[in-house]
């Protein structure tokens, strides 16, 4: 089979790049080691950058993200028994983010590309890059025990961190930066209301907390926890407490706890690999680069990724011209960077850090007060959370 971009992995970048490139009428097939619902099982970000919900507009995705999402324009932060608002609206001319689940946006998507005609094959094993050196790399795998391979212009990595493109590059070719931090979260979902119209970041001497949502009735709520613990140590009873010491009486009183839909620890990591193309290889998203989930960056880093991707893939296939492609990990790697240091700095702001000493805690403890008190860096935090430009 020959297509003229072969894009390895079903997540968000791939199935964005997908319909991008369908809708420009490039040929393209996606390889996915899941299954459709596996893929779809996986419950993870939520808040989306007003340049996401641009590109998912672009891309003819974003119906239902406008019918059922959920606008915010600020959010709160817990500390020391008060809770301080970031007016992300007022501090960046209005702008603001909307929240709207990674997994109604993966369904949206392969709904699109379903209804298109384009090619996804689900639970493609053990999937090999090759010759992506030359101008005719190509693809294999297996697909119920019978082996394939494609040929094609590009390969587009959008297999994630633990996927198979990013391993296939020479290691004197690729250079990773990477910090592991020495705590995870557990996220627990829930039938449950929103303990606020918002979303409540918690900072707290027991450790960093988070409310989220996905709709007025489902929460998504996190806790630091440490990297040895299991799920099975958290009942939904523990999380609860634990999260109600967390917020403090006056907010726990709003709580509404109910049995948990979904329970799993995840490890925080930040991480860049330069660069992001090799060849006719061309990396992005999770394959590429991490960010802790402090900052709510991660998938609309994907996001912006697959802008610069799909728009220098199409002004090749129009122009036959390689300079946009040629800037491509140049252009996304300056964003991805920022968004890094946002990630890490949202990171060490709120959760607890016990290695820093007692120095650090009086240090992180400064700067939230400093955080409350002055409007530079507020509008800092803000133009960062509701995204840089592209
Ligand atoms: P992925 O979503 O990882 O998709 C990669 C796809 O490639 C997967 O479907 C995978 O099955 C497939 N694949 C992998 N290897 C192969 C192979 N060899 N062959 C074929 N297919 C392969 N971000 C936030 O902003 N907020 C959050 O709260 C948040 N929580 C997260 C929780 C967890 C547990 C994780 C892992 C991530 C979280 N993220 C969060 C990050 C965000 O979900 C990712 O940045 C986003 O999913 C990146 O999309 P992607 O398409 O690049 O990668
Ligand atoms: C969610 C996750 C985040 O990491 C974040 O900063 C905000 C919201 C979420 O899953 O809803």
């Amino acid at each position: 089979m020959r297509v003229q971009v072969a894009i390895i992995g079903s997540g968000p970048s791939g199935l964005l790049l997908g319909q991008l490139l369908q809708l420009a009428g490039i040929d393209n097939i996606i390889l996915e080691q899941r299954s459709r619902d596996y893929v779809l099982g996986r419950i993870r970000a939520g808040v989306l950058e007003e340049g996401a919900v641009e590109l998912l507009d672009r891309a003819k995705v974003g119906g239902r993200l406008h019918r059922e999402g959920l606008i915010h324009t600020g959010f709160d932060i817990s500390f020391a028994g008060a809770r301080h608002r970031i007016d992300l609206a007022g501090l960046t001319g209005g702008k603001k983010v909307v929240i709207y689940g990674q997994t109604e946006i993966t369904r949206d998507m392969m709904d699109a590309r379903e209804a298109s005609g384009a090619r996804t094959v689900y639970e493609a094993l053990d999937v090999e890059i090759m010759d992506f050196d030359s101008s005719q790399p190509r693809v294999r795998y297996r697909k119920d025990s019978v082996e394939h391979e494609i040929t094609c212009d590009f390969i587009a990595g959008c297999d994630g961190f633990h996927g198979v493109c990013r391993e296939s590059v020479p290691k004197n070719a690729i250079t990773n930066y990477e910090k592991v931090y020495p705590f995870g979260w557990i996220g627990l979902l829930s039938e449950t209301p929103p303990v606020s119209e918002e979303l409540i970041y918690v900072s707290h001497e027991r450790g960093f907390g988070l409310c989220s949502m996905r709709s007025p009735t489902r929460s998504r709520t996190y806790l630091q926890c440490s990297l040895s613990d299991s799920v099975e140590q958290w009942s939904d009873d523990k999380f609860w407490d634990e999260l109600k010491v967390r917020l403090g009486p006056e907010t726990a009183a709003n709580l509404i706890t109910g049995p948990s839909i979904e329970k799993s620890i995840a490890p925080l990591r930040s991480f860049v690999a330069e660069p992001m193309r090799f060849g006719t290889l061309l990396l992005a998203g999770d394959a590429s680069h991490i960010v802790p989930p402090t900052g709510a960056k991660g998938l609309n880093l994907a996001a912006s990724d697959i802008h610069y991707l799909s728009t220098a893939l199409i002004d090749y296939y129009n122009s036959g011209k390689s300079t946009e492609l040629d800037q491509y990990s140049e252009r996304a790697l300056k964003r991805i960077w920022k968004a890094e240091r946002f990630s890490w700095w949202m990171t060490t702001l709120l959760h607890r850090l016990p290695e820093n000493g007692e120095i650090g805690a009086r240090l992180q403890n400064a700067e939230l007060e400093y955080l409350f008190t002055s409007r530079a860096a507020q509008t800092s935090l803000a133009e960062n959370y509701v995204g840089l430009p592209y």
